[in-house]
């Protein structure tokens, strides 16, 4: 009896005590307070595993992404102060709830800076690798060109760059130097506190990696054998883009992700005879690997509909308006590919390919982003 009542008043007096330390905390701004909130808002995870169809074990990269790393590459992917005027993040233009694109045919970026291109989807990115060598040469192609050939080196371009976010790397590394609560976490992802560039990109692109989609409809279907994952509809659109409509061609590979460069004719001027954006061809213009003008990467078909518009101008409204496209045969130009023809497909047909494009969205990488940041 006794020793009950000596625990229920030690209980109340520790309740008491930890509520008023709560309450002080939280009134004087404590920084181990303020600390907790940002944690407990981006706590370490770990490294997600390969949702069904996502063929990319992040286990297996070279240097394969540790949960620290990806913890702070959340935080620098979505946070503001990286930009000149605290008014944009990566996330501005890669929008989480769109695939991590954003509906706008080309970037918006800085004071409302028109790009020239589409923002791609961030899903997947982890192995992005041309399936045929003698096309391109590096090892992974990012952007629609494939000009950067890792992760690591495209992320500082964006920061720097006068119609994105109008930083630069310096920049940057002085306003990171000031939040000074984000100093452990660089010891905490690389063993001391400097914040370098290098550092920055190898976190941020870490995160990315991170965002895998799979275990689609199709996935469930093809790879999981439910027969009724998906409708007869999409049953037949596979059937379509993987034979008559000949889309295998050039977007099959490695999970529907393409990967390699063709001509489908987007941005053909007929009446110049020219593109508005020469693509590839400007990256590899006297190389062994030169590509004709207008050859463009192939992207990733996997979450497709949630990023209208589409291609590297976002020129084309809709996924219907995609397919109608390939239908007529593209806009013929001088270095069309040989898989581009006019197609035959009839409504119901173009339907059923629209139907299976649907049906490619998955999981795995939907993320709203923290909402508290180290200050
Ligand atoms: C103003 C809008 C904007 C901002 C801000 C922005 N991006 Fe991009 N991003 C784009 C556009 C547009 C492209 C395509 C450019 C091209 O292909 O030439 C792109 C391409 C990429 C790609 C290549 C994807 C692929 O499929 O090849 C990655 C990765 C990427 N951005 C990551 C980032 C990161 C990380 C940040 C923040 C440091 C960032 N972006 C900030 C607009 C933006
Ligand atoms: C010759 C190779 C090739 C073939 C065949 C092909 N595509 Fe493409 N696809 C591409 C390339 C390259 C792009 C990007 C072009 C650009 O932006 O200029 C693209 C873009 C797309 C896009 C836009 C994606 C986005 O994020 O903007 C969709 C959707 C698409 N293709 C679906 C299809 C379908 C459906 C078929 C079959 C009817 C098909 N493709 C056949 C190479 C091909």
């Amino acid at each position: 009896m006794a020793i009950q009542r000596w625990v229920c008043r030690w209980r109340r007096g520790c309740l008491l005590a930890i509520a008023s330390a709560l309450t002080v905390a939280a009134c004087s701004g404590a920084p181990g307070a303020a600390r907790a909130g940002w944690e407990a808002d981006n706590p370490l995870k770990p490294i997600p595993r390969v949702p069904l169809g996502a063929a990319i074990n992040l286990l297996a990269l070279k240097t394969p992404p540790t949960p620290e790393r990806v913890r702070l590459g959340r935080w620098l992917f979505f946070d503001r102060r990286l930009s000149a005027d605290n008014t944009l993040s990566c996330a501005s233009c890669h929008q989480p709830e769109h695939g991590f694109s954003q509906r706008t045919s080309t970037a918006v970026g800085i004071g409302g800076r028109r790009g020239r291109r589409k923002v791609p989807p961030l899903i997947n990115l982890a192995v992005f690798r041309p399936p045929t060598a003698f096309q391109t040469g590096p090892e992974a192609a990012y952007f629609w060109d494939g000009r950067a050939t890792s992760l690591e080196r495209q992320v500082i371009g964006p920061i720097a760059n006068a119609d994105e976010m109008g930083s630069t790397a310096e920049g940057m590394i002085r306003t990171l130097e000031r939040v000074s609560a984000y100093r452990p976490y660089f010891v905490q992802a690389f063993g001391d506190r400097r914040i370098t560039n290098e550092r920055v990109a190898h976190a941020i692109a870490d995160y990315e990696r991170t965002r895998l989609s799979g275990n689609s409809p199709v996935d469930r279907w093809k790879l999981g054998h439910e027969e009724n994952a998906v409708t007869d509809a999409v049953k037949r659109g596979y059937a379509l883009f993987a034979g008559k409509a000949e889309c295998g061609h050039c977007h099959l590979a490695a999970g529907f992700a393409g990967g390699a460069f063709h001509n489908i004719g987007i941005g053909w001027d007929a009446d110049r005879k020219a593109f508005a954006d020469d693509g590839r061809h400007a990256v590899t213009k006297g190389s062994v690997f030169e590509t004709w003008p207008g050859t463009f990467k192939a992207p990733t078909l996997r979450d497709v509909s949630r990023h209208p518009p589409y291609m590297h101008d976002g020129s084309i409204p809709t996924l219907r308006a995609v397919v109608e496209y390939y239908n007529r045969g593209a806009n013929p130009n001088p270095y069309l590919s040989a898989f581009i023809h006019p197609l035959g497909l009839s409504t119901t047909e173009i339907d059923d390919i629209v139907a299976f494009l649907n049906a490619l969205d998955g999981d795995g990488w939907q993320d709203d982003g923290p909402s508290q940041f180290p200050r």
